[in-house]
C-alpha cells in the first residue's frame, strides 16, 4: 500500500469508532489518507481525532466555515487510488445507489474514478431490509466492492448480521486488491464447492464430507487476481469474504446444475471442485420415513453430470476445468474423466495422500491437461494449492 491515496469516507454509525483504528492500520502499510465525514459520523467521532490521525484536515463541509474555501470533491474523487466507506450506514448507502449528493462524501464517491470498497455496518433489520439489500445490490452492479459485514453483538445488544467488518480485514482486503497481480481483471470465473445433499424426506439426505474449502480458496484467490467470481456453494458453513465474491447457495446437484448453466455462457471459465452426489432418490417422501423392521429399498436415479454438460456447450475461447477425487488407478481414471467431460485440465487428489481431498487445510494434487502435459505438486495449504491452479488457468488462458 506504499504510497497509495486512500480517501476514508466515514457516516454515522457507532461503528464510527473503528475508523481511527481503520486510519491508523491504512498509515502503517504506508498509505496516505484523507478523511471525508457526513455531518452525522461527526457526532460518533470527533473530526480532531481523524485530522490527528491522518496529519490532514478533515473534509465535511462543501465550503470551509472560516473563510468560505470551496472544497472541491472533483479533485478529491481523482486523487484517489481507492475509496473506502466504513462504516456506511443504510442512509448513505441509499444514497449512493441513487446518486443523491447532498454532502461531501456522496459528491466525493459520485466523482471518484478510482476502485470503491463499502463496508455497511448497521442493525440486523436494517442490513436485512429489502431496500438495503436492494441498494447494495445496485452498489455491486456499478462495480463497487461491497465488504460485507460479520455477525455478532450490535450496539443494540442484539445477534446478527450487521457488524462492520473489522479494520485489519478491510486494510487486509484493500491492500490484496492493490498487491496482486491483476491478471485476471475483467474475466469472470464460475466456481463450483462443498458437496451436494440429496433429500431422501424432511430430515435425511445423501451427502459427502467436503467442507468446501478447497473451492473457497480458489474463489479467494480468483477474486485477489481480479477476478469477477460465481460461486456456486453446496451446504457448507464456510464465509466468503472478498467483495468480488457472489455466491450463489445450493442444495442438491440439480440446484447446482440450474445455476451453473445459467452462470456458465458469460464466464471465461469454470472450475468445477464441487463434489457433485451423482445419483439421487427416485422419490422424496414428503413425511419422514418412519422405522419398521422390515428392510428399506432406495431407489436411486443418475444426477445430471455438470462438468460434461459444460463441455458441450463449451465454446472455444471458453475453458473448463475439473477435479479427480480419487482411490484407485488415479491417473487412468482422472485422464478419462477429462477425456469425457470435454475438460481442459483436470486437478487429481487422491483420499489415498495423508492430508489431501476431503476437509483437511491441505491438498496434494497432479495437475493433467489436455496436450498431455503432466504436473506434479507437493503438500501445501489449500489456498497455496488454489494458487498453483490459477497460475495454470492463467497460463490457459494466455493471459
Ligand atoms: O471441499 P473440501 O473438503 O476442501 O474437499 C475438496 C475436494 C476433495 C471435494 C475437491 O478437491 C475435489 O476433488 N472435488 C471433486 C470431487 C469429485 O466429485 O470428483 P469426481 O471425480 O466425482 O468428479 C469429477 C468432476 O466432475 C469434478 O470436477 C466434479 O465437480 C464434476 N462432477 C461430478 C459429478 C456430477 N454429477 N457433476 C459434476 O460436475
Amino acid at each position: 500500500m506504499k504510497g497509495k491515496k486512500i480517501v476514508l469516507g466515514i457516516t454515522g454509525s457507532i461503528a464510527a469508532y473503528k475508523a481511527a483504528y481503520l486510519v491508523r492500520a491504512f498509515i502503517k502499510k504506508g498509505a496516505e489518507v484523507q478523511v471525508v465525514m457526513t455531518p452525522s459520523a461527526k457526532e460518533f467521532i470527533t473530526p480532531v481525532t481523524m485530522s490527528a490521525l491522518t496529519g490532514k484536515p478533515v473534509v465535511s463541509e462543501f465550503f470551509a466555515a472560516n473563510d468560505g474555501t470551496w472544497h472541491s470533491h472533483v479533485d478529491l474523487g481523482l486523487w484517489a487510488d481507492a475509496m473506502v466507506i466504513a462504516p456506511a450506514s443504510a442512509n448513505t448507502l441509499g444514497k449512493m445507489a441513487h446518486g443523491v449528493a447532498d454532502n461531501m462524501l456522496v459528491t466525493c464517491y459520485l466523482s471518484c474514478k478510482a476502485p470503491v470498497f463499502i463496508a455497511p455496518a448497521m442493525d440486523l433489520d436494517m442490513f436485512a431490509h429489502p431496500s438495503t439489500q436492494r441498494n447494495l445490490e445496485l452498489l455491486r452492479s456499478y462495480g463497487n466492492h461491497i465488504i460485507e459485514p460479520a455477525e455478532g453483538e450490535l450496539a443494540s445488544h442484539l445477534q446478527g448480521k450487521g457488524r462492520m467488518e473489522e479494520p485489519d480485514r478491510i486494510v487486509e482486503i484493500v491492500s490484496s486488491f492493490f498487491a496482486s497481480e491483476q491478471r485476471l481483471q475483467k474475466k469472470k470465473i464460475v466456481i463450483t464447492a462443498g458437496p451436494t445433499y440429496e433429500k431422501i424426506d424432511p430430515v435425511r439426505f445423501i451427502g459427502n464430507y467436503s467442507s468446501g474449502k478447497m473451492g473457497f480458496a480458489l474463489a479467494e484467490v480468483c477474486a485477489e487476481r481480479g477476478a469477477e467470481v460465481e460461486l456456486v456453494a453446496g451446504p457448507v458453513s464456510l464465509k466468503t469474504v472478498h467483495p468480488a465474491i457472489r455466491r450463489t447457495n445450493v442444495e442438491s446437484a440439480q440446484e447446482m446444475y440450474d445455476a451453473v448453466i445459467r452462470l456458465y455462457p458469460d464466464a471465461d471459465a469454470a472450475i468445477m471442485c464441487a463434489a457433485v452426489a451423482d445419483y439421487r432418490p427416485q422419490e422424496r417422501a414428503e413425511k419422514k420415513i418412519k422405522r419398521n423392521t422390515d428392510d428399506m429399498t432406495l431407489t436411486l436415479v443418475p444426477n445430471p453430470d455438470i462438468a460434461a454438460a459444460l463441455g458441450k456447450i463449451k465454446r472455444p475461447e471458453q475453458l473448463l476445468v475439473g477435479f479427480a477425487l480419487e482411490t484407485d488407478n488415479e491417473e487412468q481414471n482422472a485422464l478419462s474423466k477429462m477425456q469425457r467431460k470435454n475438460l481442459d485440465f483436470i486437478v487429481l487428489n487422491s483420499l489415498q495422500e495423508p492430508g489431501a481431498g476431503f476437509r483437511c487445510d491441505t491438498n496434494r494434487i497432479t495437475i493433467l491437461s489436455r496436450d498431455g502435459e503432466k504436473q506434479t505438486f507437493g503438500l501445501k495449504s489449500k489456498k497455496e494449492v488454489a494458487g498453483d491452479i490459477v497460475d495454470k488457468l492463467i497460463e490457459k488462458l494466455h493471459l
